[in-house]
């Protein structure tokens, strides 16, 4: 059978897709958490990978060499640099950049030396599925997160987009910050600290690879103070759900 491993940076964000795990089995490699489970008929291996690119990477290495995971998604939060791109909204990635890869002038700038390439691409089937996934979700988000929800955080109809997101090991937390990395990269739609790292490394391994991530702030000087709340609340429902969506339209294999 098929193993889909789900990754968030933080529990929080987790929190929902872990709530709703039956025979849990935790395990700890290189001092993160690894559940081992099944989830709508499917073997799935969840995990931690904590904050940054670096620590990502060591967990997407794990859940490869180690649970023989055939297919990642990771999902979270993520800052929004798109027009448009607003708190509430989903972004799924169709492709990954460093934002902060600069190894200029020996390599152009963003490209990953010796690979050849700046952006990774994500697999386009998985990314396709969970946007159907995410749009379906959104459309009843009211369901998902009920009204009081909705009118705390002001989600007034959210979106699915579909584009290019940036990584890098900083937090995005001023206006001018967001307006050069939206200067240095125009199409991207957001901004998080692990992605480009593991679709890296899925490139590496050759296994399929997908990014789903709720707009928790606008990356600016707002960039945010419900923080912690906001992914509990709405992000890790979102992301329980759009796997959920997903998982049971997804045969088992
Ligand atoms: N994840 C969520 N919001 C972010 C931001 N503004 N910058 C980097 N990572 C984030």
């Amino acid at each position: 059978m098929a193993v889909i491993g789900i990754m968030s940076a933080l529990h929080e964000e987790l929190s929902a897709v872990l709530a709703d795990m039956p025979d849990e089995q935790r395990v700890v490699v290189a001092g993160r958490d690894f559940w081992i489970s099944h989830w709508q008929g499917h073997a799935v291996v969840a995990a931690l990978s904590r904050i940054g690119k670096v620590a990502a990477a060591t967990t997407a290495t794990v859940m490869l060499e180690r649970f023989g995971v055939d297919a990642l998604v990771f999902t979270g939060v993520a800052g929004g640099l798109g027009p448009g791109v607003r708190v509430g909204d989903v972004v799924v990635a169709s492709g990954l950049m460093q934002h902060d890869m600069d190894a200029s002038p020996l390599f152009p700038r963003h490209e990953v030396p010796l690979y050849g390439r700046a952006l990774f691409q994500s697999d386009a089937i998985l990314s396709m599925q969970l946007t159907e996934a995410a749009q379906q979700v959104l459309q009843a988000a009211g369901q998902h997160l009920g009204p009081d929800t909705l009118a705390q955080f002001r989600l007034i109809s959210p979106q699915v987009h579909q584009g290019l997101i940036v990584s890098g090991d900083r937090f995005v937390s001023t206006t001018a910050e967001s307006q050069t990395l939206r200067q240095a990269l125009p199409g991207a739609l957001a901004v998080e600290m692990e992605g480009a790292a593991v679709a890296q490394v899925c490139l590496d391994y050759g296994v399929p690879f997908a990014a789903v991530r709720t707009i928790s702030d606008r990356a600016d000087d707002a960039a945010h103070t419900d923080f912690n709340r906001f992914i509990r609340e709405v992000a890790s429902r979102y992301s329980r759900a759009i796997l959920l969506q997903w998982l049971t339209q997804r045969p088992v294999d």
